[in-house]
């Protein structure tokens, strides 16, 4: 049976970065690299192959559509691998007036951030092990519900519950789920975030952080199977402002409540 990666959003930014570090770090008999551009995943899956020797399966999905998920899931089932290790990074945000944005992009940031995450990780699931894992991207968004980034934010929202409380569900499975949960990273993602408003041009200055830096530590946390990975100081000091321990521990205690009465 083949141990495998699979990262979603690979074509470039906080994904691209994981795969390369991912290929490094596991030892992998395959990885999986998702996104629409196909040039940049044939590009990535390369140097993946020349620099650590690990084959290469190039899908160029999006993940917006029903059948790109079918065809994930049609192809685990052909060839029933052990998925060592998940990635979830493909995704975007808009910033504005989220009366005012475009509906349908709203709608397709929901399908993919929400609906296309959550799918992957339950087809996903299956194939996994003791010491599988999954790291999903979410977001410092996802703390608090952000104005002007309404929709984004509650997205992220989503990904962190979720994968807060599917880490305590899948304990006993030995797999692990990290959060990764970045301030503004210096990516493709503002070409899209700041297509209708602008970031404060101080917000960036003080907080962005390059794509390096966040892949980095996202791998140390999940390494150490932290459940939620916060990259940088500030970024940290935010977290406990909005309340991110106070959720961890209740999602534990839920957690508890429920295995004593089940
Ligand atoms: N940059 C930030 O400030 C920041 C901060 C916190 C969290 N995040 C999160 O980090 C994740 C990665 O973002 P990034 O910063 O690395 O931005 P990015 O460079 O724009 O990467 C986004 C990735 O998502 C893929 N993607 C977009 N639409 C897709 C679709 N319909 N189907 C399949 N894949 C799709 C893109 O590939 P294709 O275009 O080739 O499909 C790309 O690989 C996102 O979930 C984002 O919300 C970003």
């Amino acid at each position: 049976m083949k141990n495998i990666g699979i990262v979603t959003g690979a074509s470039s930014g906080i994904g691209k970065g994981i795969a390369l570090e991912t290929a490094k770090e596991f030892d992998l008999d395959e990885i999986w690299l998702i996104a629409r551009r196909k040039d940049k995943l044939i590009e990535l899956g390369k140097k993946i192959y020349q620099d650590y020797g690990i084959n290469v399966v190039i899908m160029a999905l999006d993940l917006i559509d029903e059948k790109s998920l079918q065809k994930i899931s049609k192809r685990l089932e052909r060839k029933n691998p052990n998925i060592k290790i998940l990635i979830n990074s493909s995704g975007f945000g808009i910033m504005g007036d989220s009366s005012e944005i475009n509906r349908k992009m709203q709608e397709d940031m929901i399908l993919l951030n929400c609906k296309a995450l959550f799918s992957i990780t339950n087809i996903c699931t299956k194939y996994m092990s003791r010491g599988s894992g999954i790291l999903q991207i979410a977001s410092v968004a996802g703390f608090c519900p952000q104005p002007y980034f309404a929709v984004y934010s509650a997205t992220k929202a989503f990904v962190l519950s979720y994968s807060m409380a599917l880490s305590q569900e899948l304990k006993k499975r030995g797999i692990s789920v990290s959060a990764l949960c970045p301030g503004p990273v210096d990516t493709e993602f503002f070409d899209i975030c700041e297509r209708d408003a602008k970031m404060e041009n101080f917000i960036k200055r003080i907080f962005m952080k390059s794509p390096d830096f966040v892949v980095k530590r996202a791998i140390k946390g999940y390494l150490k199977k932290k459940t939620v990975i916060v990259p940088g100081i500030t970024m940290k000091l935010l977290a406990t402002i909005e309340g991110l321990h106070i959720k961890q521990l209740s999602s534990i205690l839920a957690y508890k409540i429920y295995k004593k009465f089940n």
